[in-house]
């Protein structure tokens, strides 16, 4: 669908209080890219920081990417993931393309405005670094190969990677088809997040639980009366914190970690608590979600059996299906490589294609209120980009060699 119909801003109507560096604030700057493309750039990754978009809230940005886009010359599509929140799925000539080219156009909150410091070329904001950087630079990236690699590209940046990735696992359910109903099979897909400038080599699994307790409550002088939710789940987490020393580990990702996030239970400190319960994340080293979720049985069932025999009740509620350590290629020349500890919208694409993790910016400023890159490393991962996809595009066409010979 061409949203040629809905009424979006212009892009000159997004005003803002602190002003895209221009070139006069910048002579002492030595640009990567030209100057016109970089005033693209930086103007580019201007309105989407601007544009709030929250998880939850991507109606706006996503309207107006597709705005941006078309004014571009691509072919728009929305897709309508839930009510006002859209995927945007662009490309040339060509709806089914060789080479995917994807980041996220959510961010966690809160909203922090636009910044830049012409001091020293930093900007800053939310989302300037995850992963809005990594949006604007694909697009330059994309749009200037768009003439030799026409019908090899296209571009899809979808909502909801910060809350689960329902944005991506919409498009993973919807894939393009060919003309015989058969999904088409992309053979490289590049994401975006903040990496550094490097390539990823893979990232660890994730597999996330509640433990729920059900007492009975009762005046604090007669605990024999009551079963204490508050005990139970503290011997569930005791048995959990010695566990943790003991879950896999390897030498690609080092070992798993199991975070307590959060734990509630009780009313006062008069009264036998009711009820508890603690929300827990692992990142996975190794093994898989099956294998960990068995451990974690075999650890808590004596605990859930006396709990029961007194009258209360401990559960494991699973969070989502989880995912083993995800492998990801990077075996393109001229980059620097790590393995991270973030999950990403990798494992929600189904299908057998090369990946590829790369970004500009730090993960470590990335959820902070202290959130910037430097302009240097936005015009970098232009660079970057480019590079990445005419290597990826090369070892296609080895590929289709290698299988015709
Ligand atoms: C889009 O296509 C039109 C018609 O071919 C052309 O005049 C215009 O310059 C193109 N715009 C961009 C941004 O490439
Ligand atoms: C800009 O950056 C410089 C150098 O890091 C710093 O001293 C200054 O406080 C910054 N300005 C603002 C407005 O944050
Ligand atoms: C993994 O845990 C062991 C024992 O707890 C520790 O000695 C080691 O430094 C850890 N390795 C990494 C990579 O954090």
């Amino acid at each position: 669908m061409r949203p040629s119909q809905i009424l979006l801003p212009a892009l000159s109507c997004l005003t803002s209080t602190t002003a895209t560096p221009t070139q006069s604030s910048l002579q002492s700057y030595s640009p990567l890219l030209p100057p016109t493309t970089s005033k693209e750039l930086l103007s580019l990754h201007h309105s989407l920081i601007e544009i709030e978009s929250i998880s939850g809230n991507e109606g706006k940005i996503g309207k107006w990417l597709s705005h941006y886009l078309s004014s571009q010359n691509f072919t728009v599509e929305l897709q309508e993931v839930a009510s006002n929140r859209y995927n945007v799925f662009a490309y040339g000539s060509k709806r089914l393309t060789n080479i995917l080219v994807s980041s996220h156009i959510d961010t966690v909150p809160p909203f922090w405005p636009y910044e830049y410091n012409s001091t020293d070329d930093t900007i800053h904001g939310r989302g300037s670094v995850d992963a809005k950087a990594s949006v604007a630079a694909q697009i330059i990236a994309v749009r200037e190969l768009r003439e030799k690699l026409l019908d090899e590209l296209s571009l899809l940046f979808v909502v909801g990677e910060e809350v689960g990735g329902d944005g991506m696992a919409y498009f993973s359910d919807h894939q393009p088809r060919k003309e015989s109903g058969e999904v088409h099979k992309y053979d490289t897909v590049i994401f975006g997040e903040p990496t550094e400038g490097k390539l990823v080599c893979g990232h660890k699994g994730m597999l996330s639980f509640t433990l729920k307790v059900r007492g009975k409550a009762a005046h604090s002088g007669y605990p024999w009366l009551g079963v204490s939710a508050n005990d139970v789940l503290i011997e569930a987490l005791a048995k959990l914190l010695a566990l943790r020393e003991k879950l896999p580990s390897s030498e690609k990702y080092g070992n798993t970690t199991m975070n307590f996030g959060r734990i509630d239970g009780g009313v006062a400190a008069n009264v036998v608590a009711e009820t508890a319960e603690a929300k827990i994340a692992i990142r996975l080293a190794a093994s898989t979600p099956k294998a960990v979720r068995v451990t974690l049985l075999e650890a808590l069932s004596d605990i859930q059996s006396r709990a029961e025999e007194q009258g209360g009740k401990l559960d494991i509620v699973w969070g989502t299906e989880g995912y083993p350590p995800v492998d990801i290629d990077c075996d393109v020349e001229g980059f620097e490589t790590m393995t991270v500890n973030y999950g990403t919208d990798i494992p929600n694409l189904k299908g057998d294609h090369r990946r590829y993790l790369y970004g500009p910016g730090n993960i470590f400023v990335a959820h902070s209120d202290h959130e910037a890159l430097t302009r240097k490393e936005l015009e970098q991962a232009v660079l970057d980009y480019r590079k990445l996809i005419i290597a990826t595009n090369m070892m296609r066409h080895q590929d289709q060699e290698v299988e015709e010979l």
